[in-house]
């Protein structure tokens, strides 16, 4: 008996922990699967293979998202995919398929470390980093 109260207020101990770090906490590849599951899969696919819905109807065959380390002698192109993704919103390229999603983002930045650089970075693509990183092959 004594135990069981014991146990309860523990667990109302850790949910208010727990509410308090969300509010904080870092993007990490769980928010970073979500915005990909909204954003990026109708063209790159449930798996980040390139082979989406959309993917057939476009000019330009979207990329395997899987391969990007393999493609880059084995290192995770960070720098590289993030500028891609994030594009360039105040010039814009026209010779691009994909969408550019920086314009969107700008607000709410957090520290992460690109390339070895600290770098102020827009939330969705921090988690999206971690994201993209844990799907290589
Ligand atoms: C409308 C279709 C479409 C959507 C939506 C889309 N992409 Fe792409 N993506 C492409 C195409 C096509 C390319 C090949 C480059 C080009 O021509 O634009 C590409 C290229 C990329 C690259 C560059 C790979 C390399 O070789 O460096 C990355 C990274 C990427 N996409 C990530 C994403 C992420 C993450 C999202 C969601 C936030 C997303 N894409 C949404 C179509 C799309």
């Amino acid at each position: 008996m004594g135990t069981t109260i014991y146990l309860a207020s523990i667990s109302v101990v850790a949910a208010a922990v727990l509410a308090a770090c969300t509010e904080a906490r870092m993007p990490d590849r769980r928010d970073g699967a979500a915005f990909f599951a909204a954003n990026c899969v109708s063209c790159h696919g449930a798996e980040g293979r390139g082979d989406g819905p959309l993917a057939a109807g476009l000019a330009t065959a979207p990329a395997d998202l899987t391969m990007l380390s393999a493609g880059n002698g084995g290192t995770f192109p960070e720098a590289r995919a993030l500028a891609f993704i994030y594009g360039d919103p105040v010039q814009g390229h026209l010779a691009r398929v994909m969408p550019e999603f920086g314009g969107a983002m700008a607000d709410d930045l957090v520290p992460v470390e690109i390339d070895g650089v600290l770098t102020p970075t827009p939330r969705e693509l921090a988690g999206l980093l971690d994201y993209l990183e844990s799907i290589q092959q």
